[in-house]
């Protein structure tokens, strides 16, 4: 692991990974949240180094969509949805300016060589049979982050999908192994509606390193999670690990 770079304060700088879902970051084209997550990120930034893996969201759904119409196997759907998600990553990489490495690294030796350059790397995925989770988790664990923040549609992790079943409670705390066994349970393929994806359970349970689980519909409360520790959400860490505000 590279020992974190010294802050201008003296403080070693700490490293976040967030997982930005597409959904909440382009929910549609035309109805987006670039430039208010860019801001964040930007602000965010001046505190950490900070990677975004940014998913697809109802785009990639769309193209996979009208492709599997067309009869092509699933690998190669998802492959299109990678490049919807590289697509998205572009196109926060241009509303982020000169704050962000002006280039989707398409593997985790590259964006490691693009953090050294010390600006925000945004990716997008990297290989089929997984969700940007996964990519989130597995780039936290070579960067060695001290914080991986899923950033979602869903405010947590919670007992059902809270968008079907009203009686869903959320879980404030679990362990990674806790959520590994709930993850497990799931069935996983087309139209899943899991919040996690288990190659993102296995990754954090194997790493160790504390995941938030927040509702990211919403672009300042990752800043008020960061800076403040104020968040709905749920923290997936060993007990009595508190790992915000960063
Ligand atoms: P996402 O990570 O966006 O999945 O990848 P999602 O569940 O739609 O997440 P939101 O809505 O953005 O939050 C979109 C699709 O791209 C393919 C998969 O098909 C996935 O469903 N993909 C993505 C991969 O195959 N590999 C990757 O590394 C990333």
């Amino acid at each position: 692991m590279t020992p974190a770079a010294p802050s201008p304060g003296g403080r070693a700088r700490k490293t976040i990974v967030l997982s930005l879902g597409g959904s909440v970051l382009i929910p549609s084209l035309e109805s987006n949240a670039l430039g208010a997550y860019a801001a964040v990120l930007a602000e965010l930034a001046g505190r950490a180094r900070v990677y975004v893996v940014v998913g697809g969201g109802g785009e990639a759904r769309r193209y996979i969509g009208v492709a599997r119409t067309l009869g092509i196997d699933e690998a190669t759907l998802d492959e299109l949805g990678i490049l919807v998600t590289r697509l998205n990553a572009r196109l926060l990489i241009a509303a982020l300016g000169d704050a962000a490495y002006p280039r989707v690294p398409e593997t985790y030796a590259a964006a490691k060589e693009c953090g050294v350059a010390g600006r925000i790397v945004v990716m997008g995925g990297v290989a089929p049979g997984q969700t940007t989770d996964a990519v989130a988790a597995v780039l936290a664990e070579e960067v060695g982050a001290d914080l991986l923040i899923n950033a979602t549609s869903v405010p947590g992790i919670f007992t059902a999908d809270p968008k079907r079943d009203p009686s869903a409670t959320r879980y404030e705390t679990m362990t990674p192994a806790e959520l590994l066994a709930l993850v497990s349970r799931e069935r996983m393929g087309a139209g899943s509606n899991t919040v996690i994806d288990l190659v993102a359970a296995k990754i954090v349970e194997r790493c160790g390193i504390p995941m938030v689980v927040l509702d990211g519909r919403e672009p300042g409360g990752i800043r008020a999670a960061v800076f403040d520790g104020a968040f709905e959400g749920t923290i997936v860490a060993p007990e009595k690990c508190r790992p915000l505000p960063l």
